[in-house]
Parts: C-alpha cells; structure tokens; sequence
C-alpha cells in the first residue's frame, strides 16, 4: 500500500522551529512519507533552523529578497507552490501559524484541492491590524483549513465561536518538543559572547523586537526604552539578537549601538539562544515564540505589545504585557529588577503552552482522519 504523503510547507525561522520536530516525528511513522517544502522568506534564519534539527527540504522556493513586501511573499509563495505540489504530490499539506508563507500555502493547497492542517491553530486577538499581518492571515488560515490543531483549550474555544466545530485537536504547541531537544542544563555556547557573559554577578537580560506593527514610533520607544534600561543599571546586561530585517537592524543602529551594557548581536542558532533564555534573568520581547518559551523555562516575559493572542501565559502570572511606551517598560522593567519580591512572584516555570508530546498528538491525528489508526487522540489539557 501507498504511504500518506504529507507535506510540512514552513519558511520563517519560528516555523521552522516549531514544524522540524513534526517533520522528524512524522518521518518516524511507517504509513507517512514526510515531505518537506520550505519557501525561504527567511534565507539565513531558515537554513540555520534547518542545520540545527538536520531537516533537509525536498523543495525549496527560495522566495526571499531584501526589504521583501508582503505582495511578493504572497504572490511569489503562491506561484512556487504550484510546482511543489505537481512534483511532490501531497495528500495533506501542513502550515504553521500565522505568517505569509502560512496563509499563501493554505491558499496554494485549496486551489490544488489538497487538504490543509493548520498547526497552531485558533490564536487571535480579535484586532485585524494587531499583529499585522498575523491576526488576518490566522484566519484566513483558520478558513482553509480541514484540520485544526491547537495549542491550548483556549485556542479551541475561539475557533468554536467562529462556528468552526469540526476536526479541532488540543495537541499542546510543538515549540515544547522543541525545547525538549535543545536545552541542555550543560551547554557550551558556540558563539563566544555567550559565554563570557555574567550570568551569576549581574542580571542578564534577553532582548528581540521585530515585529512589523512595532516598525517607526512603537520601535523607537521600545529601543530607547533598553537604552535608558541599561543606563540607569549598572548591574544589568542587555543582550539583543538582533533580526536580520534591514528595518530593525538600522533602527538598533540608531537608538542603541555604543549603549553601555548592550550586547547587539546577530542572529542565533534556535539552539544557542534556548539556552540562553534558560540562563538569563528575564526576558524583554514583541515575539510570538518567546512568549512561550520563556514561562516554560521559568523566565519573567515582559511583552512589548499593545496586546497578546498568548494570554495563558499572563493569566499563569509570568508574562506582563508593557505596551510600546517608553516610561511604561522601563517602569515595568525597573520593578523587576529592583524587586526581589516581584520577580520571584513572576519567575517559576509554567508550562500552559504543551507536554512536549504535541507532535505525537498531531501525527496520530492526521492517522486516525485517514483511517490507520482506530481511536481519535486525547486532547491536550494543561
Ligand atoms: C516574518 C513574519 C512574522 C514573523 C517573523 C519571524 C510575515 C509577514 N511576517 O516577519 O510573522 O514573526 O517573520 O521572524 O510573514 N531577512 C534576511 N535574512 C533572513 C530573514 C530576513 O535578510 O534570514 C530580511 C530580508 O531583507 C527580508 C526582511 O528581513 O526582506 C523581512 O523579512 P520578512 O519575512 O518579510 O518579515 P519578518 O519581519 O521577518
Ligand atoms: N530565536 C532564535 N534566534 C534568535 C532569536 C530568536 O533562534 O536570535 C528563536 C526563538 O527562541 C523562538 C523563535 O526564534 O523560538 C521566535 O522567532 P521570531 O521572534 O523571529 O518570530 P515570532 O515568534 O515572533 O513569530
């Protein structure tokens, strides 16, 4: 008998992330061959996802160009799929999130009439234009797609309102299995500065902003906010890996290169930097993927967002949303590091995001609605 062919479709760094230990589980699986098509709208930040977990793509579209715009992700996503699909056959094409690549893959995959599963499924905010353009591409994701595979209850709940009621799985978020394979209590770095940071002396704290919401003002206040963060702290460190975005990388130029105690360094290997959030002292950030490692890890997460589609982690006490104002977050910040009480309120390790089996739970899924396994899974319940 033929084996199911499932095809993972991801091309930024937080997908690829989350969707590696998927391909890996499903490769596991005797009745799945597992494809792998990757659009690059990443280049550098992929291929290092992809040489951490040693996934290797079947199909690469190789889409990314500088200062990209969300047209030409889409358009070029759409056009590349065609062929990826009318070479690798898919029975079910996998997308994840909520990026351009996710929405273009789902929408490639229902003009081939491929059924979709849309992994990290149900976050919203409820507010079209925050995040842009994650919020709309989500649902129009959530539109598309044949199964629906969700972090947490709560994700499943916004999909039940919508009136979307069927093939919806509670499977924990598969950045959990992730961090089962990455963090390791005796790390060496690789990269150099990492280790020579004073982890035990002084407060290192974590620091990326990217996001495309937050590009001109918000991003302004935010850097001269980790300016003033530093300057008023002599007994902090700030350690930013700073995106490969052009736009993001001038304006870290601009508001904090020569800073004192501000580390600017490049991108990490998805490795390296779980390490690093597992050593540091908290963690500052307007990314979606951090927000759910950090509590897992036992770091404080202040969210430099208006708003969050990851509201678990703030309900179980540590994540704080700080908004984009410059007194705001380093009020915020100030607290956590002055007060001891505080942060230990916020700082022990909550896990409402998965087990670290979600993979699992996703790959018998997708076996039991084509019929090679009998019983539907268990959901996820945190
Ligand atoms: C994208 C996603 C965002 C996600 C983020 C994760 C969209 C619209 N946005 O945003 O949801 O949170 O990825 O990081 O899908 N670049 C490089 N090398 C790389 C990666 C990026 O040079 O490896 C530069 C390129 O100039 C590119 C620019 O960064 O044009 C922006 O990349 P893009 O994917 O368009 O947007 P992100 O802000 O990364
Ligand atoms: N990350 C990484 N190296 C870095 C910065 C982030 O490996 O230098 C990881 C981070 O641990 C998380 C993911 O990238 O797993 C988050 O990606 P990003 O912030 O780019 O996107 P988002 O999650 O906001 O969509």
């Amino acid at each position: 008998m033929s084996k199911l062919r499932i095809m993972s479709v991801f091309g930024t760094r937080p997908e690829a992330i989350k969707m590696c230990p998927l391909v890996r589980e499903l490769a596991s699986r005797t009745d799945i061959e597992s494809l792998c098509c990757v659009t690059a709208q990443h280049r550098q930040m992929l291929d290092s996802v992809l040489n951490v977990f040693g996934i290797k793509p079947d199909w690469d579209l190789n889409i990314m160009t500088p200062r990209q715009t969300l047209s030409d992700i889409t358009s070029k996503c759409l056009l590349g799929m065609d062929d990826a699909i009318s070479a690798l056959k898919p029975d079910m094409i996998l997308v994840h999130g909520d990026t351009s690549t996710t929405f273009a893959g789902a929408l490639s995959a229902f003009y081939h009439q491929v059924a979709v599963g849309h992994v990290e499924a149900g976050l919203r905010t409820y507010d079209k234009y925050s995040p842009f353009p994650e919020e709309m591409n989500r649902v129009l994701t959530s539109g598309i797609s044949d199964m629906h595979f969700c972090p947490t209850v709560g994700n499943r709940e916004n999909l039940l309102r919508e009136g979307r009621t069927e093939n919806i799985f509670v499977t924990g978020n598969t950045v959990i299995d992730a961090l089962k394979t990455t963090v390791k209590k005796n790390h060496f770095f690789s990269t150099e500065e990492l280790n020579d940071l004073p982890y035990q002396k002084k407060k290192v704290i974590l620091v990326t902003c990217h996001r495309r919401e937050n590009y001109g003002e918000p991003m302004k206040n935010i850097m001269q906010a980790l300016r003033q963060i530093a300057e008023e702290h002599p007994d902090v460190e700030l350690v930013y890996p700073v995106h490969l975005s052009p736009v993001v990388r001038e304006a870290a130029d601009r508001y904090l290169r020569g800073a004192p105690r501000v580390h600017l360094i490049d991108p990490l290997p998805a490795d390296e930097m779980h390490n690093l959030i597992d050593r540091c002292y908290m963690v500052l950030t307007d990314s979606g993927g951090l927000q759910e490692e950090a509590p897992a890890l036992g770091k404080p997460v202040l969210v430099l967002r208006r708003e969050t589609e990851r509201p678990e982690a703030v309900a179980a006490g540590t994540a704080k949303l700080a908004g984009v104002i410059q007194d705001d977050i380093v009020t915020m910040a100030k607290r956590l590091i002055m007060d001891k009480h505080a942060y230990e309120k916020m700082a022990h390790a909550v896990n409402p995001y998965g087990d670290g089996n979600a993979c699992r739970r996703i790959a018998d899924a997708i076996e039991w609605r084509y019929g090679l396994r009998p019983e539907r899974p268990s959901d996820y319940e945190a």
